[in-house]
């Protein structure tokens, strides 16, 4: 059994070596989605992932001679074994029997005295002195460049924090329920929890499956890091009546839900290019009770029929802010990347600036803690729009830049997230 969450473990991972190397890359979220996955799979898949510089570095000088490609797997598995033997509290030969035993659901029988020969070696050898910051840190060298470039005196914490595991935030749904209503249903499901730092922010003392959230399928809850949250008490805090509001990068919703529970009188229209992630966006509407107008279109380019008081505009970006939850980004991601999301985020931000009336805000939102992607962003664009200003922003958590506001993982509470705030003149 043990020997098949492993062999899972595993085949989730070749798939995702394997993304690295071709086009269309997939991301783990898709991977894990395509079959039936249990915790321990997760952990394992999560784990080598999240470390799989060091751990890949320590397996690499163990073996006598390559594996062949078609034997990704079986590399794949080594690191599920390594990941055991250096990070998990599983007795050493549990761990190595287990592992032995996935060569068979994996079809490579024959690899079993291999699998274990490697183990027991890197098992009897101490965790050796990294020689390199990528392995040191478990990230890609082009992007430990950049952190520490851009934030020198905190990035060693930053890659630490990086490699943490992400907490659980929830929003509870004051459409629909209290703040102190739910708060008691937590407790009563004996579910320890801290508030976050507004009134509707939970953060879990543990994970946890969302549908055993009291009240989830009632909409009571969803499920949404704790920074994020300050996308829509950033853009209510400015609204005097009753607004229209553009979300221009909705999909699936988060960020579009909590406008509507903080302005229930806003009209909100949500826009997506992408339109199964609309779907989705509709399919968590039903579930909470929200009524929000969609429009399937590409916010960069397509003509926008109407001129909105607030637009959100909560830009596809790297995720490097995101690493916690989604550790591939690291594996999956090249300097190049960066570059071209900026680009689509320059052009998103002057068009959607036509459809905003005058004195309106625009809250540019990303979550990647790279310049590029930010304030460089809003300083091109204040430098080409005479009519845009950036309001002060003042969070909690996090410092301010030159134009806006940069939440860091440093705060455990919250992803790194980025907000501006363009104000139109009169
Ligand atoms: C960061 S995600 C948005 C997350 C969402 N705001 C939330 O809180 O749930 C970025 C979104 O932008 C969408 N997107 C990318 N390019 C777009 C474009 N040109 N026009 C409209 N949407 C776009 C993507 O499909 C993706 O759903």
């Amino acid at each position: 059994m043990s020997g098949e969450e492993r062999a899972r473990a595993a085949r989730n991972l070749a798939h995702l070596l394997d993304a690295t190397r071709s086009p269309g890359r997939r991301m783990l979220d898709q991977v894990l989605a395509s079959g039936k996955q249990s915790p321990l799979a997760r952990e394992l898949t999560y784990g080598v992932t999240r470390h799989f510089y060091s751990l890949s570095a320590e397996l690499q000088p163990l073996l006598e001679r390559p594996l062949r490609d078609r034997d990704l797997d079986l590399f794949a598995l080594m690191l599920v074994g390594a990941y055991q033997l250096r990070h998990l509290q599983i007795p050493p030969h549990a761990a190595i029997n287990e592992t032995v035993a996935a060569a068979h659901p994996l079809g490579k029988p024959w690899a079993r005295n291999l699998i274990n020969g490697v183990l027991r070696s890197l098992q009897r050898s101490p965790t050796p002195t990294p020689q390199d910051d990528s392995v040191r840190y478990d990230h890609p060298s082009w992007l430990i460049e950049r952190v520490s470039k851009e934030y020198p005196d905190q990035w060693r914490d930053l890659l630490s924090a990086n490699n943490a595991r992400a907490p659980m935030a929830i929003r509870i749904n004051l459409t629909r329920t209290s703040v102190q209503d739910y708060t008691h249903l937590l407790g009563s499901a004996n579910i320890a929890s801290q508030p976050g730092w507004l009134p509707e922010t939970v953060i879990l003392e543990q994970p946890m499956p969302v549908a055993k959230l009291p009240g989830y399928a009632e909409g009571l809850v969803s499920v949404q890091d704790a920074g994020a949250q300050f996308a829509a008490y950033l853009l209510t805090e400015r609204l005097s009546a009753p607004s229209s509001i553009l979300d221009a990068c909705a999909a699936p919703g988060g960020k579009t839900f909590h406008l509507l529970e903080r302005a229930p009188h806003a009209k909100v229209s949500a826009m997506d290019v992408n339109s199964s992630r609309l779907d989705t966006l509709r399919r968590s509407a039903v579930r909470l009770g929200h009524e929000v107008r969609t429009l399937c279109a590409d916010a960069s380019n397509d003509r926008l029929a109407a001129r909105y008081d607030h637009i959100l505009l909560d830009a596809p970006c790297s995720g490097s802010g995101t690493l916690r939850r989604h550790p591939d980004i690291k594996l999956l991601r090249e300097p190049a990347d960066v570059g071209v999301t900026a680009r689509v985020q320059a052009l998103l931000l002057r068009h959607l600036w036509h459809a905003l009336r005058p004195s309106g805000t625009l809250l540019y939102c990303t979550c990647s803690l790279l310049r590029e992607e930010n304030d460089s962003i809003v300083a091109v664009f204040l430098n080409t729009h005479t009519d845009a200003s950036a309001a002060p922003i003042e969070l909690p958590s996090g410092a301010a830049t030159r134009y806006g506001w940069q939440l860091l993982p440093l705060d455990p509470r919250t992803d790194a997230f980025y907000f501006a705030a363009l104000v139109k003149s009169k």
